[in-house]
């Protein structure tokens, strides 16, 4: 028996009682009459004794020569402590130890293992097995099970069953590139690892699944980010004879039940918000709604004075900065330099101080008097106190960059509270996307989503105007879920493809498969796909996934553990009739 106990359960109540228990040394102090000895394991830590009077010489000793990481099975007897530890649980005991086996030695670990580690990011990386016995990362997968388990929990209860989808497939475009696996037994043909399960969970919709979930893990050769992956994994969800109503109400109900059940938190209000709004009031289509500084249109009172560069600007936009009137010229001019940081893009930045007596100080006192300052004040919703910041220019990146600006100062102002939970829907998405690269249209969600009734015609004339079924699930300004009702039937979905640029014989290669299923009674149908680990990550009151991933990859999308990718020797690639002729 390696243990009766584990090293964080021992409790005043145990005193007096023989214990055997194993785990991890973690700390190690030799006061020459007494060695102490904290001794981990994934449920705390406990604190071991070895003294002249009680503890034989030899064992002593031998407590005297462990090391930091040593694997160890003691067997001893609880004993109340002198000096009591009230900040960890079993602060009240020590164990006295009776017999010690080293179950493993340790090299000395690169860096420390305790909650503020010495370990830089790669370091940890390389040894992830080691930081994952530090409580910040343990802790985070722990409540990445216990998310995972309410979400299986509560999608069974509400009749959905999980089904497992392949992962060695064809290319399912959701926007990003395919990683592929070469064929050994097809020369020359290749798999696409899943960027999602999309086109699967339509077919078992076809076979009449109506409800399917599964967490699953999905593939895209990206650009990495904080919030992004390589691979990564979805709560991905199908519902048959559903309208986009019936869904928002089916996964509005998994996100409380999450709320509540993980954080406590009773959401009062779910709003809803469309594309639109959402872009022209926070320049974003995944705005954060905890704080306010919505973004306040100025053209009709800023235009046609004597100012060239918003006269001449599409856009002229502002924000109230609650209470940094008071900021200095000095914090001033470091916010212009940050907006005009190529990262943001912004030419600059005009600003006005609301006076606490009703009076306005901008800089473009020459050009506006304080009547029209007055007028943006209103427009912005400042107050007394706050600073409006104004940017112009062309609509798009003018608004992008003003959003870029509104969630620094919100987190500067400490307004993005890691507490505080305001999640919202954002609708009627436009069904395509313009993309300047390939100068062609691309589907904005994903090429199977159908367009709002009566808007298919539209695609012939104003193709950019056509709204999709389509909803991002929005929480504290991160996308954490998206979806869509889908299209049906052949003849829509060949409509569609034609719209992308694919012609019929392209269309048929790729995708024939769920055209010829459509054509077989397929239900019409729709659904969603939660990101696991931003919802957890958001849930545990951060935005870095990687902290929430056991083995995640770095931003060149390296596993610095195991080394990969790597090559491949000769004759595996030959294997593969991948090595090219010399
Ligand atoms: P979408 O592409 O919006 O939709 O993806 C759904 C959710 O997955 C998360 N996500 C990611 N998380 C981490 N790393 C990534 N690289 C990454 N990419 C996406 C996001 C996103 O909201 N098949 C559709 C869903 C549907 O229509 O039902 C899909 O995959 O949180």
């Amino acid at each position: 028996m390696f243990r009766n106990h584990t090293c964080g359960a021992l409790r005043a109540s145990d005193i007096g009682k023989e214990v055997t228990l194993s785990g991890w040394v973690q700390k190690l102090r030799d006061k020459g009459f007494v060695v102490w000895v904290d001794l981990r394991d994934r449920y705390g830590i406990v604190q071991l004794v070895f003294d002249e009077e009680r503890t034989p010489a030899e064992l002593l000793d031998k407590a005297r020569h462990l090391g930091r990481e040593f694997v160890l099975k003691v067997q001893g007897k609880v004993i109340e402590r002198t000096s009591k530890n009230p900040n960890i649980p079993t602060g009240d005991i020590e164990v006295l130890v009776s017999e010690l086996e080293i179950l493993n030695k340790a090299m000395v670990p690169p860096f420390t293992i305790e909650d503020q580690t010495d370990g830089g990011e790669d370091l940890r990386m390389k040894y992830r097995y080691l930081d994952i016995r530090r409580n910040p990362v343990k802790n985070n997968l722990i409540f990445r099970h216990k998310v995972t388990m309410e979400v299986r929990n509560y999608l069974s209860e509400q009749g959905f069953i999980e089904v497992e989808t392949p992962y060695l497939i064809k290319s399912t475009p959701e926007g990003a590139r395919d990683f592929v696996v070469p064929s050994r037994m097809n020369e020359g043909q290749f798999y696409a690892l899943p960027q999602s399960p999309q086109t699967f969970k339509q077919l078992l919709m076809v076979g009449g699944m109506d409800r399917y979930f599964q967490i699953v893990k999905c593939f895209r050769d990206e650009d990495l980010r904080a919030d992004r992956q390589p691979e990564f994994t979805q709560i991905d969800c199908e519902m048959a004879f559903v309208t986009q109503e019936d869904i928002l109400q089916a996964f509005e109900g998994l996100t409380r039940h999450l709320l509540k059940a993980i954080k406590n938190v009773d959401v009062p209000s779910f709003p809803r918000m469309t594309y639109d709004e959402a872009m022209s009031k926070y320049g974003n289509d995944k705005p954060d709604i905890r704080f306010g500084m919505e973004f306040g249109e100025l053209n009709d009172v800023a235009q046609h004075k004597n100012f060239n560069v918003f006269n001449s600007a599409e856009l002229v936009v502002g924000i109230a900065v609650p209470e940094a009137a008071s900021y200095t010229r000095k914090e001033i001019d470091a916010l212009i330099d940050w907006v005009k940081r190529p990262q943001v893009g912004a030419k600059g930045m005009v600003y006005v101080k609301c006076n606490e007596d009703g009076s306005y100080k901008s800089s473009v006192d020459k050009f506006y008097n304080q009547e029209d300052l007055a007028a943006w004040a209103d427009v912005t919703g400042a107050k007394p106190g706050d600073l409006i910041c104004v940017l112009s220019g062309d609509s798009h990146s003018t608004r992008t960059q003003l959003s870029a600006l509104r969630m620094e100062l919100a987190g500067r102002l400490g307004l993005r509270k890691a507490d505080e939970f305001a999640p919202l829907w954002v609708i009627d998405f436009p069904l395509l996307e313009w993309d300047e690269e390939s100068g062609k249209y691309h589907a904005m969600h994903h090429p199977f989503t159908s367009p709002k009734p009566g808007q298919l015609e539209m695609l012939d004339s104003d193709p950019a105007a056509v709204k999709a079924n389509a909803y991002d699930l929005v929480l504290n300004g991160n996308e954490i879920g998206g979806g869509s009702i889908r299209i049906h039937d052949k003849a829509t979905q060949e409509i569609m493809f034609r719209h992308l640029g694919f012609t019929p014989e392209e269309a048929k290669t790729q995708f024939g498969f769920l055209m010829d299923a459509f054509q077989y009674g397929a239900p019409p149908h729709g659904g969603i796909a939660f990101g696991l680990d931003r919802l957890v990550a958001i849930l545990g009151g951060q935005e870095t996934i990687r902290d929430f991933i056991a083995f995640p990859k770095n931003n060149s999308g390296r596993d610095v553990m195991i080394d990969a990718p790597a090559k491949l020797d000769d004759a595996q690639l030959a294997e593969l009739h991948l090595k090219l002729d010399t």
